[in-house]
Parts: structure tokens; sequence; C-alpha cells
């Protein structure tokens, strides 16, 4: 595997698109070639269970979730994010592993532990050498977004509550995981805050 993993993780609604976007063109001006994928998705059957799992007019237990969410994630692992890495790219996946264990494990409730069991294969076989955490509080996030219209889906549609616990998962996993697990705070200005990102991943070696 000769490759770079890297991911980017944050709350809803934190401008985590937008920081995806100026890291694109970031690449592409210096001439890195990388791959750009998101979770749920990266590959057909994953982009499916996708549509399963944001599908707001479906009710799926806690369990069920977590374990559609590993699924898809396996078959990304397989047919997308191993074979790219084989050829040397650097990837970028929007979501990944931390994802399930902040809005299952924490968010669901399920504990870090069943959701890192039901995810044992990407933690044996394909972990990120770095996650670049975009470290905004839902509640500020949510008071940004009031009054611009937005697409809702089934997980963004859950309660503050629901969303203040996935934050809380993520500062766990920061206290955790602090070699992988990078915190990036947002400025109010979305250049510096790339700027910022990209410092993350230079010092992370991933660029
Ligand atoms: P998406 O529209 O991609 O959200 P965003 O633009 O905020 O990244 O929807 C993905 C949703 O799925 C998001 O609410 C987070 C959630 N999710 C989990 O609950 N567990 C996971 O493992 C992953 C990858 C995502």
């Amino acid at each position: 595997m000769n490759g770079k993993f890297v991911t980017l993780e944050g709350c809803e609604g934190v401008g985590k698109s937008t920081q995806l976007r100026f890291l694109r063109e970031y690449l592409e001006t210096e001439g890195i070639p990388a791959v750009f994928t998101r979770e749920p998705g990266g590959t057909p059957l994953a982009e499916r269970i996708r549509e399963l799992l944001l599908d707001d007019s479906l009710t799926i237990s806690a369990e069920a979730e977590a374990e559609l969410f590993a699924t898809q994630r396996r078959d990304h692992i397989d047919n997308f994010i191993l074979p790219a890495l084989d050829a040397g790219k650097l990837v970028v996946c929007d979501r990944y592993i931390d994802s399930s264990l902040a809005y299952q494990g924490f968010g669901r409730g399920l504990g870090l532990e069943r959701v890192l069991a039901l995810n044992e294969y990407a933690v044996k076989t394909c972990m990120p050498m770095l996650t670049v955490f975009i470290d905004m509080d839902p509640t500020v996030s949510f008071r940004r977004r009031k009054g611009k219209i937005i697409e809702h889906d089934r997980i963004e549609t859950e309660s503050k509550e629901f969303h203040l616990n996935c934050y809380r998962g993520y500062k766990e996993i920061e206290r955790l995981y602090p070699a992988r697990f990078k915190a990036v705070v947002p400025e109010e200005d979305k250049r510096m805050t790339h700027l910022k990102i990209v410092a993350a991943l230079k010092s992370g070696g991933a660029i």
C-alpha cells in the first residue's frame, strides 16, 4: 500500500463541503494526485445503502443503522479505498469510521466498544493516517443555518441533543486517538480555516 488515507469529520453544517472543495483545488494546484470520496457512499453498492440510511420515511433501529454503515464501509474499502491506496493515491474521504463512533456510538448511544466491534474490518485493514475534525459545536452551526433553505435527511433531522452527543463523541475520540485525530477550530474566514487544514495535513505527513 503506497498511498495515503486521510479523512475529514465534523458535525452537521460546519462547512465541511466548502473545505473539501478548497482542498481539492489546492491539491490540483500543487499537482498532488488525489482522489476524493465520501461516506456513506463511494461505490455503487454503498451509494444504494446511503439512500436507505438517509431516507426519512424509514424507521431504522440503532443496531441496524450501525450495521448498514459498517456494510457500506466494507464495500467502500474493498472496492475503492484499498485499490486507490495500492495505486499510490492520496485518498481523501468525507466522513469515515469516526462518524460511526460519534453518531452511532454516542448519538445513538450504542457505545464505542460496540461500534468498534462492528467496524473490526476497517480497524484492521484500513485506518486513516490522519483525520481532520472541524471542531464546531453543532448548536453554533444550527444557529448559523437558521433561516437558510436546506434539505433535511433522516439523521440531520434528529434532535439537538442527539447532535450534541455526536459532538461529545468526537471530543472523546480526540482524547482517545490524539496522534491520528486532529481538531481544527474553524475561523470566520473560510480561507483561514482552509490554511489550518492544509497545515494539519502537512504536519501529519499526508502532503
Ligand atoms: P451527508 O449528507 O453526507 O452529511 P454531511 O454533509 O453532514 O457530511 O449525510 C451523512 C449523514 O450520515 C450525516 O448526518 C452523518 C451520518 N453518518 C453516520 O451517522 N454514521 C456514519 O458512519 C457516517 C459515515 C455518516
